[in-house]
């Protein structure tokens, strides 16, 4: 396993980023989403990476804009996201401030390029985590085809979070050696080494 040297980090994570929202077998891919609830208490969900820029300093994640996490980031825009490469034993912990974009260009640039199988997650009557009476075989399958109607029911639901990341933590853990750092979008994601 490579350790990599601080003086690439930067690059290196940014890499590691595109290449995840990029590749469905990427292992970062996967990001635990943490948010505060209505009662400052801690949520977390894990979410899909869907794209990420390092020339906007910018990570997206795409949702239903019924469910709670847009709800906590309406009220709160703050968020961190934690994400693992198991093959070399690197973790980053993004953090930054969250804008939900719904019916606006943004979101229908991001709509533009979903599949079909995504656009089904969002065609739901129901709002996500709404409390069912009985399991209801029909929200068990996911589509993989939409007729029109329910097509733009889809895109009526869905959101984009976009994060403007401030601070990205680097960590890597391995049995004889260990890198801890932060790299500021303030300074142009300098690297600061911390302890591990
Ligand atoms: C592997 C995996 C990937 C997921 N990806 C997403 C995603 O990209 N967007 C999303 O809204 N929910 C995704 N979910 C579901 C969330 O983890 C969560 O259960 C759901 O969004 C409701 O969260 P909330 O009630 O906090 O809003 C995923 C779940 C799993 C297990």
């Amino acid at each position: 396993m490579t350790v990599i040297p601080y003086d690439v980090l930067a690059h290196e994570a940014w890499a590691r980023l595109a290449q995840a929202a990029d590749d469905p077998t990427h292992p970062m891919r996967l990001f635990l989403l943490a948010t505060v609830d209505a009662d400052g208490l801690p949520d977390a969900r894990l979410m899909v990476l869907r794209g990420a820029g390092r020339r906007l300093g910018k990570i997206w994640f795409y949702t239903d804009r019924r469910s709670e996490k847009v709800e906590q980031l309406r009220k709160r825009p703050e968020l961190c996201a934690v994400t693992y490469d198991c093959r070399d034993g690197v973790q980053l912990r993004l953090r930054g401030a969250a804008t939900i974009h719904e019916l606006d260009s943004e979101a229908a640039q991001h709509w533009s390029h979903t599949s079909t199988v995504v656009r089904a997650l969002y065609a739901s009557p129901y709002a996500p985590g709404r409390p069912l009476r009985l399991p209801d075989p029909r929200l068990m399958t996911i589509k993989h085809a939409l007729d029109a109607g329910a097509e733009a029911v889809a895109r009526q639901n869905f959101a984009v979070i976009e994060t403007l990341v401030q601070t990205i933590e680097w960590l890597q853990l391995k049995d004889d050696d260990q890198r801890r750092a932060i790299l500021y979008a303030s300074t142009g994601w300098a690297v600061q080494p911390l302890a591990p």
